[in-house]
């Protein structure tokens, strides 16, 4: 028999609709080695949850592409560390981003995402994503680190660039400019973010970016450099992927209109339905490691150093954890996706995402009658294979 499965994370068909091939992908090669790349996918739930709970066999911190002189290459942020640097850092931000802390943000979300919505109901036809699923988590995050919503504009331009090939480079050779680009943004952000930190040495404020500059655990201060690649790691981490959670949910929404009616009709099944577009539609797909020694599994040896690709949206549709996977439902109960991770690295930004995207949905039913695509044409996709969501989202809005 021959076998002609493959999986290309590149194929636009597939990036469409990922899931039939995830599907296969679990049942027949759920360790998958792509041929001819250090690389191997792994697609089933129970795997993948095993690798993201083992941070001394695979680790967050991966070698620089082939051709690539790892010096040129800028040092890593929390994502990138594996513990104890890891935990010394994540402590430092933690406390700013607890449930309690983040449920004080409720009413301040409401307000943002009523005024950017009246704004769009104005227009009647918009692109959703520039007036609404971006520039609400932008102007969140940048209130909570304390930095001027006005250079907002600025924040996309750096958080487009910084996402743009985000994980492409794990299947494929970067384009020869791209770590050039990468270092001019990395020093432009830096630049700005020393200029403000310094403000806040001199007049401190009730903001993360005050609590990180007079960040203090066990005797050992952040380094300013330390400092500089956490707040990146905060502006780049939660925009795009909060923008794509809340315009999926929209497409989920727009693409099951029986669910869409049901959630109007039952407005408390709001937070298991931002769950259940966690896990049907993962913003993020992959979530990578990298292999600290020689290991086995499923049968396929893995060698040091190299990577393992997690498929976060497959692990997400597996029919041995999720009774009836591969249907959209608002009122799913069990819901133990893992859209934010597993283990040491889970997403410290989960529960702000989670409210906000409960908000953003709520705000949209009340103040509108109906919602809908302005025309069929197959949406922009985001162009890191990383991410699972449209760049554009052209909507008609009827208001209430
Ligand atoms: C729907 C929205 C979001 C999704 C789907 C998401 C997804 C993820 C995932 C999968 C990870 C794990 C990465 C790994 O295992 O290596 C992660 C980590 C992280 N996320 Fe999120 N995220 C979202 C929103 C946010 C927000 C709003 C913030 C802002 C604070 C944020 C900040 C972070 C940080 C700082 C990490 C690294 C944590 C660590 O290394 O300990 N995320 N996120």
């Amino acid at each position: 028999m021959t076998d002609d499965f493959a999986f290309n994370p590149f194929d636009e068909q597939t990036r469409r609709n990922p899931f039939p091939l995830y599907a296969r992908a679990r049942r027949e090669h759920p360790i998958y080695p792509h041929p001819g790349l250090p690389i191997t996918s792994v697609f089933r739930y129970a795997d993948i949850q095993a690798i993201l709970k083992d941070p001394v066999t695979w680790s967050n911190r991966f070698p620089p592409p082939p051709g690539i002189d790892p010096e040129k290459l800028p040092p890593p942020s929390m994502l990138g560390q594996d513990p104890p640097e890891h935990t010394r850092l994540r402590s430092l931000v933690n406390q700013a981003f607890t449930p309690r802390i983040i449920r004080r943000l409720e009413p301040r979300m409401y307000e943002i995402a009523t005024d950017l919505l009246d704004h769009a109901l104005q227009a009647r036809e918009v692109d959703f994503v520039q007036a609404f699923t971006y520039p609400l988590p932008v102007i969140v995050i940048a209130e909570i680190i304390g930095i001027p919503a006005e250079d907002r504009e600025q924040f996309k331009q750096w958080s487009d660039q910084a996402v743009e090939n985000l994980g492409n480079a794990l299947f494929a050779v970067p384009p020869p400019d791209r770590l050039e680009r990468l270092s001019k943004l990395l020093g432009e952000m830096g630049a700005y973010f020393s200029a403000l930190a310094e403000q806040r040495r001199r007049a401190p404020r009730e903001d993360l970016l005050t609590g990180l500059v007079q960040a203090e655990v066990e005797g050992s201060r952040l380094t300013h450099d330390e400092m500089i690649r956490m707040l990146v790691l905060l502006l780049v981490a939660g925009n795009e992927t909060t923008t794509t959670l809340i315009g999926n949910a929209v497409l989920e929404l727009l693409a099951h209109q029986d669910e869409l009616a049901r959630l109007r009709a039952e407005p408390h099944l709001m937070p298991s339905a931002i769950e259940e577009v966690l896990r049907f539609s993962s913003p993020v797909q992959l979530d990578p490691r990298c292999a600290t020694r020689r290991v086995e599994i499923g049968g396929h040896t893995i060698e040091p150093q190299q990577i393992v690709v997690n498929w976060l949206g497959s692990a997400n549709h597996d029919e041995q954890v999720f009774d009836d996977a591969e249907r959209f439902d608002v009122g799913r109960t069990e819901n133990r996706h893992m859209a934010f991770g597993f283990g040491t690295h889970y997403c410290l930004g989960a529960n702000l995402a989670r409210l906000e995207a409960q908000v953003a949905i709520r705000t949209l039913l009340d103040r509108t009658r109906s919602f809908e695509r302005t025309d069929g044409a197959p949406l922009p996709l985001h162009p890191s294979i990383v991410f699972r969501g449209v760049t554009r989202l052209p909507l008609r809005l009827e208001p209430r």
